[in-house]
């Protein structure tokens, strides 16, 4: 019995036979020979069928089969320096699994409403696997960063009776009796946790009920959260570089084949390594009104302004201590400056806008008390969050890092849609 593989490990078996299990991604045909690229989830392969050396039968099988028919082959691993992973199969036996119907999403292009109608089928295609390969692989560096680092993961919830980031973005739910939110971020959860554990982290799907419809918008997407006891804005940022870097160059050793079928120019990515570059609000506000941007100081930045500040550099740049007026509600303000907060968002370059909010918590009982007033949020409904400025409080920040933006940037796509397997957008909830 020929061994079972996946396309991925066929070099362990070269000049052997091996059956591989998947479907047809593409069929070339001469009449004498039939060329099949099968794949199988872990990548494509070349299938070559020659008449002269296969019973009538399989050949003829080979020559029925239809784009996605979901087949059995069985063949001998050849190396062939044109293919991307180095081999081919010369065919032996086929078994046809599932002859498919007429294959909805043809190989030659399509507009970008049909291909989101048909998001379920559109994942099949190469560039779309790798896109949720690399997502994959982010999410592992992710975890493997926390784990060498010392944090432990915490799943905050999903349904939440109040607001983290302002009220006008929120999905409301029926809790039975009570009202209850879709969460916008489990931050306040999350700094619970870490006066219970010292180094917390999460991953989870936050919602924003927000009517943009921009390339760096989604409805649901999933961020990553740390939260740290004992640590403030300064380190909070030295923290983010190594861990935004940490995952840039995991990718690149680990996603080398599907960087490339996304056509990404990985030179770009090579940079990206600490110290990241740091501008002040202030700074920024001046190089954009000296770069003929009109805007004020106290006035937040729109992604022309995000874009080009973050153009002017090859790796991510922190732009920190911006207005407290335009912030959450939680930030610490900064002790010499109250006007400005504790806090930094990382832009990504290349046009990819903020990646990372984070900031340094406020820790004063009465502070945060007084916070809860001018934004007119219910105290009464954050009492326990206030508890945690009343039973040994202490300085504290934390990060959050949206995964869409973050597998976008990294993959270069036009639109973070493409980095969801079945994004959920403005007026689109189908598949
Ligand atoms: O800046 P945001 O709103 O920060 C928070 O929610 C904090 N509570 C996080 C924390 O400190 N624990 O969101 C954080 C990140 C953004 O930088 C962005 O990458 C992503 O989440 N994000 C979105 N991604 C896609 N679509 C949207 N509508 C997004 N809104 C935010
Ligand atoms: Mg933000």
């Amino acid at each position: 019995m020929p061994t079972k593989t996946s396309i991925q490990n066929i070099g362990q078996f070269l000049g052997q036979s091996v059956t591989l299990q998947g479907w047809l991604y593409n069929k070339r045909s001469s009449g004498k020979i039939v060329f099949l690229q099968l794949r199988d989830g872990t990548g494509t392969i070349q299938c070559v069928a020659v008449k002269a050396e296969l019973p009538e039968e399989v050949f003829q099988i080979c020559q029925s089969l239809k784009q996605e028919a979901s087949l059995r082959v069985t063949g001998e691993v050849k190396e062939d320096e044109r293919a991307q992973n180095g081999y081919e199969l010369t065919v032996q036996s086929v078994e046809l699994l599932h002859q498919s119907d007429d294959y909805p999403i043809s190989l030659k292009e399509h507009g970008v409403d049909f291909l989101l109608d048909h998001r379920h089928l559109w994942i099949r295609t190469p560039r779309q696997r790798a896109i949720l390969k690399i997502r994959s692989e982010v999410l592992q560096a992710m975890t493997l960063f926390f784990s060498e680092n010392g944090f432990t993961r915490v799943d905050p919830p999903i349904l939440t009776p109040t607001s983290c980031e302002g009220t006008s973005e929120l999905f409301h739910t029926q809790y039975f009796d009570e009202d209850a939110y879709l969460t916008q971020s489990g931050q306040m959860y999350m700094e619970a946790a870490a006066m219970a554990l010292g180094k917390v982290y999460s991953m989870g799907p936050t919602f924003r009920a927000e009517k943009s419809k921009t390339r760096r918008h989604l409805i649901e997407f999933w961020m990553i959260e740390p939260e740290m006891a004992f640590v403030d804005h300064d380190e909070n940022m030295r923290i983010q570089e190594q861990f935004v870097s940490y995952i840039v160059q995991h990718v690149l050793k680990h996603c080398a084949i599907e960087l490339k079928t996304v056509g990404r120019d990985i030179s770009i990515l090579q940079n990206v390594q600490p110290p990241f570059p740091r501008m002040t609000y202030d700074e920024a506000i001046k190089w954009l009104n000296d770069n003929n941007y009109e805007i004020a100081w106290g006035e937040d930045f729109g992604a022309p302004h995000e874009t080009a500040l973050a153009a002017q550099f090859d790796r991510p740049v922190f732009i920190e201590r911006y207005p407290t007026a335009i912030k959450a509600f939680y930030m610490q303000p900064d002790p010499d400056r109250p006007e400005v907060a504790l806090c930094a968002d990382l832009l990504a370059p290349e046009g990819y806008g903020e990646i990372i909010g984070g900031s340094e918590r406020i820790h004063d009982f009465a502070l945060l008390e007084k916070r809860f007033e001018e934004h007119q949020l219910p105290k009464e409904d954050y009492d326990w969050y206030l508890d945690l400025r009343r039973y040994g409080s202490v300085v504290h920040s934390g990060f959050g890092i949206g995964l869409e933006r973050t597998v976008a940037w990294i993959c270069g796509l036009e639109h973070v849609r493409e980095a969801a397997a079945f994004p959920r957008m403005l007026y689109r909830l189908k598949p």
